[in-house]
């Protein structure tokens, strides 16, 4: 396994594709669902790069749709690591929408997601370190330090039962 620390643009990734009615309800919108799907694929893509292991979603966090984006606008999703923890990483993945006639860009959506490295037997691997080397990433990754404790704080939450002190 290379440890090899890197940066967050080595890793850094942008998907764009044309919304097709198929992706779309009856309305002429992308799915919200397929929003997701894209957004899970973008992520794991900068942390593919990022740790070249195999990965598992561990958690996606709050998702808010701001516009809807219609059939013939292009999906844009730009995807950059945010922090490397020890055996897992989050991810920012920010969604624009992009009117192809006009140029016009609007953010839809900005998610933070959680990958776990892991081997083919499902043990865990440590996940090479980010190299952090402007204040702004050191201050993106101590946020993103604090949105992992209330995520793993929310998952204890999940899985100890109401009245309960131990885990499911
Ligand atoms: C995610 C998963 C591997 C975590 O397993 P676990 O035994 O609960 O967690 P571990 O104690 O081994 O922790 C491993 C790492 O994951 C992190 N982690 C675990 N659950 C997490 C969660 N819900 N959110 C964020 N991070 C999480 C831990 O903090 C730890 O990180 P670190 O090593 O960087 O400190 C496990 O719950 C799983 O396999 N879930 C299903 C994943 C899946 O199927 N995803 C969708 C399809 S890919």
């Amino acid at each position: 396994m290379d440890l090899t620390p890197k940066r967050s643009a080595e890793s850094a990734t942008e998907m764009v594709q044309v919304v097709l009615p198929n992706d779309a309800n009856p309305l002429g919108f992308i799915l919200g669902g397929t929003v997701m799907h894209l957004i899970d694929i973008a992520g794991a893509i900068a942390c593919h790069r990022h740790t070249r292991s195999l990965l598992v979603t561990a958690a996606v966090d709050d998702l808010q749709f701001l516009h809807s984006i219609k059939v013939g606008d292009l999906i844009i999703l730009q995807s950059h690591v945010t922090c490397a923890f020890k055996t897992s990483l989050e991810v920012q993945v920010d969604v624009f929408s992009e009117e192809t006639l006009t140029g016009a860009r609007q953010l839809t959506s900005r998610a933070y997601l959680t990958f776990v490295a892991i081997a083919r037997d499902g043990s865990r691997v440590l996940v090479p370190p980010l190299i952090v080397d402007t204040d702004e990433q050191r201050r993106v990754c101590e946020e993103a330090h604090r949105r992992r404790a209330q995520r793993l704080k929310r998952k204890m939450e999940a899985i100890t039962p109401a009245g309960s002190t131990t885990p499911l």
